[in-house]
């Protein structure tokens, strides 16, 4: 196995492993993960510009005691496309999956055009359509406003 030679930090009994991460985007994660909610005696543990086989240089993201929600993974996806999400049980991977980026993305961007319903009514919550993948580019579905810049905030 070469997980061993790979855990540049120590390893974690129970949490998420947020693999394969585009170099430099690891604290884009974090921010998205929402590091004051995370339980205040926990580790989380992040690895720069680590050589990756698979995508060249890459990021990790390790959180003790956390398993993330959907929407998490969702806005991560968002940002960086490459990552996997391990869910670690008793200092084992016991779920892998890649981030998936869904065909529609609610509540965890605001629509850049302040005039947006989106952005007038309290429980009008934000909603983009994914028009295309690689780059990501998102297309408002109240006022068809195109996105490719994002900075999603965690919901
Ligand atoms: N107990 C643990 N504590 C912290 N990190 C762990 C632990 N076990 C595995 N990992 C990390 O979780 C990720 C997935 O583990 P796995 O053993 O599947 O790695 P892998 O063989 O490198 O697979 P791949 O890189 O193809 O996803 C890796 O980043 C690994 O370093
Ligand atoms: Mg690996
Ligand atoms: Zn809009």
């Amino acid at each position: 196995m070469t997980a061993a030679r790979e855990l540049k930090i120590t390893p974690i009994k129970n949490g998420t492993v947020i693999d394969h991460i585009g170099n430099g985007l690891a604290l884009e994660v974090l921010r998205i993960i929402g590091i004051d909610e995370i339980d205040k005696d926990s580790t989380v543990s992040v690895a720069l510009h680590v050589r990756s086989q698979k995508i060249g240089w890459k990021d990790i993201v390790k959180v003790e005691n956390m398993e993330l929600s959907p929407r998490k993974a969702n806005a991560i996806a968002l940002i960086a496309p490459t990552a996997t999400i391990s869910i670690i049980r008793d200092f084992r991977v016991r779920e892998k999956r890649a981030v998936d980026l869904p065909d529609r993305i609610v509540g965890i961007l605001k629509c850049p055009n302040p005039s947006c319903i989106s952005n007038q009514r309290e429980p009008v919550e934000s909603e983009f359509d994914v028009v295309r993948r690689r780059p990501v580019v998102l297309r408002c579905i109240y006022c068809e406003r195109l996105v490719d810049d994002f900075h999603p905030h965690a919901a």
